[in-house]
């Protein structure tokens, strides 16, 4: 796939970059009751209700190579769970948006894991008044890109089980439409893959349907046809994306192997298609520009915004 290689090529150059960075928060900046400070540092309160009972609701957009990807999708979604969670986003979306945006810009972090979190803020829900207002708190960290499939192995492909000492928890208990971190379902499924020579867990519902594996959906290419659960599962923004690629190419037949070079190169092109992506200007943080080479190239530094190659 020589796209892949490219992609990955390019990737590559840019983390070698990232790497040699003195910018403090090359390695991760988070949000935190609205000040900045490095990944490593952010700390949240013992008694809050995400730590206390898993009493959240998050999503992860991406950056890829300077632009943010699908962030409206994103938001659409944390906002439909937090509604379902009886949650609201204690800031405007917009305003959201904005300081995400500053914050890789800060970091100049090109490639990026982006994570929200709302929980349901420091007091239960257990003894509430009905009607009672709750608090609710957001939390937010930028990372270098977390990969599911290291590139590396993408190139040859990994390997997975179909989980057979623990099922997925039904839709009847957690929503999984709600992005959610109770994991103990899908931590259980990691460990029995790694027992089994594995890498990916593929959990069941305990009646032989597929739902999803351990943080990603699960799609399957037959005869030319691309299957996925559509119950019991998080509708993925990559499984939506997959949808699109191959809507776009009119993929209806062929065999598995065009087919996913299909999706996986077009899945890439919308990183640049402005219908799914924006470009992000990193600022220049303390006079130096947050690529962390502390060089300005030269005719790009205007009105005190750069804009990196
Ligand atoms: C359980 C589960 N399913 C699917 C996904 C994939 O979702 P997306 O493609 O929106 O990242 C995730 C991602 O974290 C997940 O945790």
């Amino acid at each position: 796939m020589a796209s892949m290689d490219d992609v990955f090529a390019r990737y590559e150059k840019r983390l070698a970059v990232l790497e040699k960075s003195n910018n403090p928060f090359t390695k991760g900046i988070a949000w935190v009751e609205g000040e900045l400070v490095p990944l490593a540092e952010a700390r949240i309160p013992l008694k809050d209700q995400g730590f206390m009972h898993s009493d959240l609701t998050y999503d992860v957009p991406s950056v890829w190579d300077g632009r943010f990807f699908r962030l409206d999708d994103h938001m659409t979604r944390l906002e439909v769970s937090c509604a379902k969670m009886r949650m609201k986003l204690p800031l405007p979306r917009e305003e959201v948006k904005d300081i995400l945006v500053d914050m890789v810009a800060k970091s100049g972090i090109k490639d990026a894991f982006v994570e929200l979190i709302i929980t349901r803020g420091l007091k239960g829900v257990r003894g509430h008044t009905p009607g009672e207002e709750f608090k609710n708190n957001l939390y937010m960290f930028i990372e270098p890109y977390v990969w599911v499939m290291d590139p590396d192995v993408q190139r040859t492909g990994g390997s997975a089980v179909v989980a057979r000492t623990v099922r997925r928890i039904p839709p009847g208990a957690v929503d999984p439409t709600v992005k959610n971190l109770q994991w103990g379902d899908l931590t259980r499924g990691l460990f029995e893959a790694a027992d089994r020579g594995a890498t990916y867990p593929f959990l069941t519902d305990g009646d032989a349907n597929l739902t999803e594996g351990s943080g990603f959906n699960v799609l399957l290419v037959k005869d030319g046809i691309i299957y996925t659960p559509d119950r019991g599962v998080l509708h993925g923004v990559t499984r939506k994306s997959v949808f699109d690629v191959a809507r776009a190419w009119g993929i209806e037949g062929g065999k598995l192997g065009p087919i996913t070079k299909k999706i996986w190169d077009g899945y890439w092109a919308l990183h640049y298609d402005p219908k799914y992506s924006f470009e992000i200007s990193y600022a220049v943080v303390n006079g130096t520009l947050s690529n962390g080479t502390g060089k300005a190239a030269q005719g790009i530094l205007q009105n005190g915004a750069a804009t990196l190659g």
